[in-house]
């Protein structure tokens, strides 16, 4: 059911069933991210691996404070700055967070989400929400409450409908490696951004197939519809035998594909970050039956948006 009650939303999670969630980035899949029950449920429904960690919303810095034995001062500077908002810190958990939610780890991922909805509702829960993108593991993120709806209704009891999602690319995970730190994964706060505010230059971590790096698994976020990314005239030569579908930055292709969408005339890369995800859905709808793209400005969102359509793109040989 899609709605926009937070009384049906909190009885929902009271209850230990799950709820999907607005948040400014994509909409996530919410349970009790204390109830080791509850969260073994957001795993299944996504059909998710158990190797791949879960974030944990709270709705303050206070709160959040109550699951991390420490909170360093390089996290304290990007939360001061960025919460509420697309920034999630990995800091060292104690025991009031489960397992489960961590795949074993002794960081956990925690973010306030800039959503009024969902604040309000985490201002009124006992507990803070697990929470990953409410797709089936592997797709692409949703970013409307029909998305979720369209391919989790049926293992969700409450969907809260916020509208669509400003942002619309993932969050920033940042945390600790050997001592330095590392951009785990880029999202809606650009490296610039954290950089400056840090006032030093960060490690940007590779995806990789390794599970002991989930969420950085190479090959995630994918339309069903086969995808390239290279150089689209040069593309559109390689597979002329195709109904090509064309995702792009600035440049128009209708005259030559069948399906051609721009994502931003004004070449404004937040304005290309928050069309992203809908677009590869809709590409998936449309009668094509591959679809190109192209690499973004490598800068600020670019970076992020980059990342997640290399993942989201058919290895080549
Ligand atoms: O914007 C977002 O971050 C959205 C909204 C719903 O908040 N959530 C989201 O969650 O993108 P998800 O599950 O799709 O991606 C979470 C990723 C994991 O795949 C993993 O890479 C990283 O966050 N992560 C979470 N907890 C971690 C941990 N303890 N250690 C390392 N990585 C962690
Ligand atoms: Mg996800």
């Amino acid at each position: 059911m899609i709605g926009q009650s937070l009384i049906k939303a909190k009885e929902f999670l009271l209850r230990g069933e799950l709820v999907a969630i607005p948040t400014e980035t994509v909409y996530g899949l919410a349970g009790n991210a204390l109830e080791e029950k509850t969260v073994a449920k957001i795993f299944e429904a996504k059909n998710r691996p158990t190797f791949d960690p879960l974030i944990v919303h709270t709705f303050s810095t206070y709160q959040a404070r109550k699951y991390v034995n420490i909170f360093p001062n390089w996290a304290e500077k990007l939360a001061e700055k960025y919460w509420p908002g697309p920034l999630t810190l990995l800091l060292p958990r104690n025991s009031l967070i489960p397992d489960i939610v961590t795949s074993g780890s002794d960081l956990v991922g925690i973010r306030i989400p800039n959503h009024p909805l969902t604040l309000n509702l985490l201002k009124e829960l006992p507990f803070p929400l697990a929470a990953p993108s409410a797709n089936p593991f592997g797709y692409v993120s949703p970013t409307t409450a029909q998305h979720v709806a369209d391919q989790l209704e049926n293992k969700i009891g409450y969907i809260l409908n916020g509208g669509t999602c400003q942002v619309g690319l993932e969050s920033t995970i940042v945390g600790e490696k050997n001592g330095n730190i590392c951009i785990f994964r880029t999202g809606g706060v650009s490296i610039e951004e954290i950089e400056s505010t840090l006032k030093k230059k960060v490690e940007i971590l590779p995806s990789t197939s390794n599970p002991m790096a989930p969420g950085m698994l190479e090959q995630h976020y994918s339309p069903h519809k086969p995808l390239f990314i290279g150089n689209i005239p040069k593309l559109l030569e390689e597979f002329s035998d195709k109904k090509i579908g064309v995702i792009s930055f600035s440049k128009d292709y209708s005259h030559l594909v069948k399906k051609s969408i721009v994502l931003t005339k004004k070449e404004d890369l937040k304005e290309a970050a928050c069309r992203l995800f809908k677009t590869l859905r809709q590409m998936d709808k449309e009668d094509v039956e591959i679809i190109l793209t192209e690499i973004f400005p490598d800068l600020g969102l670019g970076k992020a948006i980059n990342d997640r359509l290399k993942r989201a793109a058919n290895k080549r040989k």
